[in-house]
């Protein structure tokens, strides 16, 4: 038996929790020849070792394929927004996929993707009022792109197509959505990347790449984005693009002056803002979008993971009225915007869209998210008596730590510790699955999520955490 076969015998009986799928490996075959069928995200060979292989999930809980019970601390990756075996959803789409399951995306639309567009539409915040569907969050980034410079060309300033986006950031794995990605372990593989593209320093103020202090510096981040524009020369910049919290870097919170300040510069050189909300939007924040949170009108706004709680693939990418307005005029000489996918604004995916928006707004998740992500928050404060968490991020349901090995002076960790991966493995064998990288943690559950769920995470985490520390002394 593995480690994780033998740390939880909970069954489906013992759980309530809905029966999965059943052996693995199948009988017919050995378990590395069966697991060498598939390319997972991770590493390969690491993934055989121990293979994480989920069954059947309920509300915040998820079952692997031995039956150990885990508290999902990531809503799977920031896409269960409104909980697992969710039964609103689950009916919606049984009922929809009786009626129309596709429909012709080449021609035009159906009724389930209009209206889940016009709700949107009342939701987002500005003018924000016209929705382009797609499937993933890669082709919603990549989407924004190819329209901001479309945009530029159909209103007279065709020379207008590079993008600006920040080191660290993650916009997805499509080649523009890559190119404009900031996180170089990703990138570096696949380059040469497309052309075009320019990068910046996040609002990493915790570690200021500028070796300065917030507000002594002047946001200078920000300020810098615009001297970028003018020495590229504003007449070729098309758009920014940022996650308004980021999230590879390790939960990049904004200053409270920097997106106003970006939205200005943008303003000041006719480039468009786009926000990246794949992960913020939809309620993660504590309200409907990170826009709302920050109070910054993007221009292009993309969403994706958790618009339909992760039921069924979906996107979308929501732009202000000037911008839809330039696809609209004389077929002969306007194409509109004919950058589409196939299963774009399919009937399933949209009406799973609609019920996961009705869930969030009935249920006032974007209010459980603050009040719970506040308690949270409170929660993960208490664990600065390890001595090794450096700086507590983020906002509502969204929130990541920093480990360092000394708080006062921010000395990191060493590499080869790899402190966040330690403890977030030791989190996931006490069955709580958690983001996690070499020197952070972050947390993104559910915005159904209790208090005393919380306070479970908050204390699979305290046993983590002290637990790898003992770890450490015994081997320094
Ligand atoms: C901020 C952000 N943008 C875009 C993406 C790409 O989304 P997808 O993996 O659905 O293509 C991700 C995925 O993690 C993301 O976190």
């Amino acid at each position: 038996m593995t480690e994780r076969e033998t740390q939880n015998q909970n069954g489906p009986e013992q759980s309530g929790a809905p029966a999965g799928h059943a052996s693995f490996p199948p009988e017919r075959m050995g378990e590395e020849q069966f697991l060498r069928q598939i390319l997972v995200r991770a590493q390969m060979s690491e993934f055989a070792q121990d293979p994480f292989i989920m069954s059947r999930a309920k509300g915040v809980h998820y079952w692997d394929v031995h039956g150990k019970k885990y508290l999902d601390g990531i809503s799977g990756i920031y896409v269960v927004s409104v909980g697992h075996s969710n039964r609103r959803v689950m009916d919606a789409i049984r009922k929809q996929m009786e009626v129309l399951h596709f429909s012709p995306t080449m021609h035009g639309s159906n009724p389930l993707a209009l209206e889940l567009a016009n709700r949107l539409v009342a939701v987002a915040p500005g003018d924000l009022d016209a929705v382009k569907f797609l499937s993933g969050g890669s082709e919603a980034t990549e989407a924004a792109i190819t329209m901001a410079r479309q945009y530029h060309r159909l209103s007279g300033n065709p020379t207008k197509y590079k993008i600006i986006s920040r080191y660290q950031s993650w916009h997805g794995s499509t080649m523009g959505s890559l190119s404009a990605s900031g996180l170089t372990s990703r990138r570096s593989m696949r380059e040469p990347l497309a052309p075009g593209f320019i990068h910046v320093f996040p609002p990493t103020c915790y570690r200021c790449p500028f070796g300065m202090e917030y507000r002594d510096c002047g946001i200078l981040c920000a300020k810098l984005v615009g001297d970028v524009i003018e020495n590229e020369g504003p007449d070729t910049v098309a758009a920014v693009i940022v996650e308004p919290i980021g999230h590879t870097g390790g939960i990049i919170e904004p200053t409270e002056e920097y997106l106003p300040l970006l939205r200005e510069i943008c303003d000041r050189h006719n480039v468009l803002l786009i926000f990246d909300e794949i992960i913020t939007g939809m309620g993660r924040t504590g309200q409907m979008f990170a826009a709302d949170t920050f109070g910054v009108l993007p221009d292009l706004l993309c969403v994706g993971k958790g618009l339909s709680g992760g039921y069924a693939p979906l996107s979308a990418l929501l732009c202000r009225r000037h911008i839809a307005d330039t696809f609209w005029g004389d077929p002969a000489t306007n194409p509109g915007f004919v950058a589409g996918h196939t299963f774009e604004g399919n009937p399933i995916s949209c009406v799973a869209g609609l019920a996961t928006l009705s869930e969030i707004l009935e249920r006032d998740l974007c209010g459980n998210a603050r009040s719970v992500g506040a308690h949270l928050r409170r929660g993960l404060e208490g664990l600065r008596r390890h001595g090794i968490i450096g700086d507590i991020r983020g906002r509502g349901l969204f929130l990541g730590m920093e480990f360092v090995r000394n708080p006062e002076t921010k000395e990191p960790f060493s590499d080869r510790i790899s402190i966040g991966k330690r403890i977030g493995k030791r989190a996931l064998e006490h069955g709580l699955l958690t983001r996690f990288d070499p020197n952070w943690i972050a947390l993104g559950p559910p915005l159904i999520l209790t208090a005393e769920e919380a306070d479970q995470i908050v204390e699979i985490l305290d046993r983590s955490i002290g637990e790898v520390l003992e770890e450490l002394e015994e081997s320094e």
